[in-house]
């Protein structure tokens, strides 16, 4: 409050940029909630950054060798940073694949760690002995942001294969005795027991290793649950920044980051039905291996349906559910499915979507890929929705998802997604999946909807499959 009444008095225009900076930051996200304001809700915030750092460039001023306020003035450095980091974010931002998003963020969410992780070294070796409460924030700044960027690296080698899943004998062991290390060095640096800067540094090795192997056991399909933890340790670390510079706006911004990152893991858990000790100690998303090993057990036939009979199943529906899966962003079939929507329409089938909460890899996976293909938002219908309208439904097209409509997360308790909510489509008249083989989704297990006598199996790369199906129901 102090400092607060200190910028008001010195600086009154900085403390309003950064008021500006934190509205927007609060609007920005709340306006994230809804797809149709996203786009605005993010330029906003975008614009609030903006004003924040060119704020901070031209305003902000520290205390000099006489104790005479400053402005900063190494400019050169500055703005060579700025514009190689807009040039690199703009870059890797256009250049993204749907489907390496969750890779992309994971990277992003690395670099906020490494810059609070910077900001405490830097802090450390400042002059101006830091006190203990400080020290206490430097400290922990340091550590979580460390833990972030080493963890967020190697989420990022995980997603893109780089990094394989690797299970440490002993891990748990050592993890835990690297965190005691952590914790007996940050006392002695803290509570002032030892001056050397050796040990301060110790602990930034060891918070370093203890990112790595954090996330190195956990499940490569797991990752976004561990990027959205790591997400919210970034916030963390940059709030932390914020109380050390007495910095509203960081604060704001890192309380929003840790605060959203810890709901949003949350919520992945609760849709996957698993608690988060089981996301980071647990063995789920082993589709990759279950799938290699080719085991399946006997579930008896599955039938299959033509183009020909499913283009005039369709074209003779009342009400045709569409439901979106991982398969559709590997496929980059948005657009196509969009054309089928528009086409089946024409003939006066009414076309809706049915939406998971974690179809796809990423939170939202499914409603920016539709969104991407200009889907009006109105037929994209939450899980809870699509199911109330399943009895009324003649025909559920199934495009790549597999374990969101899952009957054995109701049916089978021993399954390892049992309790997780699905999208019950064996309620509506036909179900028609389109997938390339028989091969399972992400949790690695076999789907018997897919034996089922309302199922029909349309083999092949969802975007294949499609143009072939709208060519089809154009001649129906
Ligand atoms: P999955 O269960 O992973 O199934 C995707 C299916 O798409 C696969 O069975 C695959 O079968 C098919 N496929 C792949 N490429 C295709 C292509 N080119 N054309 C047609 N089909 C293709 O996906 P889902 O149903 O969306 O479920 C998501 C899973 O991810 C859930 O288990 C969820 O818990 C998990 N998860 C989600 C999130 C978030 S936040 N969304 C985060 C972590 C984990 P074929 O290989 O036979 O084609």
């Amino acid at each position: 409050m102090e400092q607060f009444q200190e910028l008001l008095s010195t600086n009154p225009l900085l403390l309003l940029a950064y008021l500006i900076g934190s509205v927007t930051f609060i609007l920005g996200l709340k306006m994230l909630s809804h797809p149709e304001s996203a786009r605005r809700g993010n330029l906003i915030a975008a614009g609030g950054m903006i004003i924040s750092i060119f704020a901070t460039i031209f305003l902000y001023q520290y205390k000099g060798g006489e104790g005479q306020p400053v402005n900063l003035h190494n400019y050169v450095w500055i703005f060579t940073a700025l514009i190689i980091g807009t040039i690199v974010g703009t870059i890797a931002a256009k250049k993204v694949q749907m489907t390496a998003m969750p890779e992309m963020v994971s990277l992003f969410n690395g670099m906020g760690g490494a810059c609070a992780m910077l900001i405490s070294l830097i802090e450390y070796r400042n002059p101006e002995v830091p006190g203990t409460g400080k020290l206490l924030i430097i400290v922990l700044g340091m550590i979580i942001g460390t833990v972030s960027f080493a963890g967020s690296v190697i989420a990022w080698g995980k997603l893109n294969g780089r990094v394989k899943d690797k299970t440490i004998p002993g891990g748990q062991a050592i993890n835990f005795l690297i965190f005691a290390g952590i914790i007996i060095l940050s006392i002695m640096v803290v509570g002032g027991f030892s001056a050397s800067p050796y040990l301060f540094y110790g602990i930034l090795v060891l918070a370093a290793m203890y990112g790595v192997l954090f996330v190195m056991p956990i499940g490569g399909a797991d990752m976004p649950v561990v990027i959205s933890l790591l997400n919210s340790f970034t916030g963390v670390a940059a709030a932390f920044g914020g109380f050390l510079y007495n910095n509203p706006v960081m604060l704001t911004g890192g309380i929003l980051v840790g605060s959203a990152g810890t709901i949003l893991t949350i919520l992945m858990c609760k849709a996957m039905n698993r608690s988060l000790k089981n996301v980071l100690i647990g063995s789920f998303g082993g589709g990759a291996k279950a799938a290699a090993s080719g085991e399946a057990k006997d579930q008896g036939a599955y039938k299959e349906i033509s183009l020909n009979d499913t283009a005039t199943l369709m074209a003779y529906a009342q009400k045709v559910l569409i439901i979106p899966g991982y398969g559709l962003a590997v496929a980059q079939a948005q657009h196509i499915c969009h054309e089928l929507e528009k086409v089946l329409e024409e003939k006066g089938v009414e076309v809706n979507y049915g939406i998971h909460p974690v179809a796809g890899r990423m939170p939202g996976h499914m409603n920016v890929l539709l969104a991407e293909a200009d889907v009006p938002y109105e037929k994209l219908l939450e899980m809870e929705d699509a199911n109330d309208q399943m009895g009324t439904t003649n025909v559920v097209l199934i495009l790549g998802a597999n374990d969101v409509v899952n009957p054995a997360a109701k049916e089978d308790p021993a399954s390892p997604i049992y309790g997780m909510p699905i999208i019950e489509v064996d309620k509506a008249d036909h179900v028609i999946v389109n997938k390339r083989s028989m091969k399972p989704g992400y949790a690695g297990i076999e789907n018997d909807l897919f034996f089922k006598p309302k199922t029909s199996m349309l083999f092949g790369d969802a975007k294949k499959v499609l143009q072939a199906l709208v060519a089809e129901l154009k001649t129906v």
